[in-house]
């Protein structure tokens, strides 16, 4: 049994569900573990995947940022392997993959549902990449995916800003396919990933291979991030703008 995770098989699907809502569902190495294995016992038997995140309020509020405050660079190394290296697996997954965003996907929020093939929103969500105003880059994938999803000039943007954006704003970059209604924004979602259970899963499979890039492709660019992203825990600048977040104040940067 999972402690962060639940696994519900729908008639067409599973959704698997990432359950900290108190830290509004962020990810931990504790986290990532669990997604390894929930994909590996489901890759003996692939579904339709569909992510979401307990609770009203978030999808994912990205990586823990309690947890990643005093890591040292190869401890962040660490980390953003096996963020990549779970991302990468959903990326890859040989039916369709759907990010149900229920609530705020920021930082490893927005990489999980970029990892996915689809992503439906709840009206009035925000999505970004906020690692920045932390004093960090991504380092789950979101580099390369971002540009990859929405081009080089709003990627630069979302990253270079820190911003998060509403849902709306999101959907007209393409960032999200789809922005639902609040009311019954679940049940309405999973309606969207049952219709898509209908068409035939060797044309799908077929579909995804022929779309996705191959590890080969991606290798070096998930290579570049992990490498920046763990040189900057070597940084004053990281620690600043972590215990500025949980302290709540803003983070004052020397640049060092
Ligand atoms: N890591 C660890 N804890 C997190 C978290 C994260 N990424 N995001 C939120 N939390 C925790 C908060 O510390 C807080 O804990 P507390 O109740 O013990 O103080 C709790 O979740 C609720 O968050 P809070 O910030 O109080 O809620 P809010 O409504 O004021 O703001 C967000 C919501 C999502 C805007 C804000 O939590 C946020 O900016 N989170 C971080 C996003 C981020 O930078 N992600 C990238 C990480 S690399």
């Amino acid at each position: 049994m999972y402690k962060y995770l639940k696994v519900e098989k729908e008639d067409v699907f599973t959704v698997i569900t990432i359950n900290r809502p108190d830290q509004l569902n962020a990810l931990n190495l504790d986290v990532l573990e669990e997604l390894h294995w929930v994909l590996e016992e489901e890759s003996r038997d692939p579904s339709i995947l569909v992510f979401t995140g307990e609770g009203e309020k978030a999808f994912v509020a990205g990586a823990d940022i309690a947890a990643m405050k005093e890591m040292t660079p190869l401890e962040a190394e660490k980390l953003s392997q096996a963020g990549q290296a779970v991302f990468h697996k959903i990326y890859q997954w040989p039916l369709p993959t759907v990010a149900v965003i229920n609530g705020y996907a920021l930082g490893g929020g927005c990489e999980l549902a970029l990892a996915c093939d689809l992503r439906i929103i709840k009206e009035g969500t925000r999505i970004g990449q906020p690692e920045i105003t932390l004093g960090i880059i991504p380092g789950f994938g979101g580099t390369y995916f971002l540009k990859k999803v929405i081009g080089e000039a709003k990627a630069k943007e979302l990253i270079l800003t820190g911003k998060a954006i509403k849902a709306d704003e999101a959907r007209e970059i393409g960032l999200v396919n789809q922005v639902l209604p609040q009311e019954n924004f679940k049940g309405e979602a999973f309606n969207q990933v049952r219709e898509i259970g209908t068409k035939g899963h060797k044309a799908l499979r077929a579909a995804k291979i022929i779309l996705s890039d191959n590890f080969e492709q991606v290798k070096s660019g998930l290579e570049r991030e992990r490498t920046l992203f763990a040189e900057l825990f070597t940084t004053e600048d990281q620690t600043e703008g972590m215990a500025a977040f949980l302290e709540k104040r803003k983070p004052k940067f020397k640049n060092k």
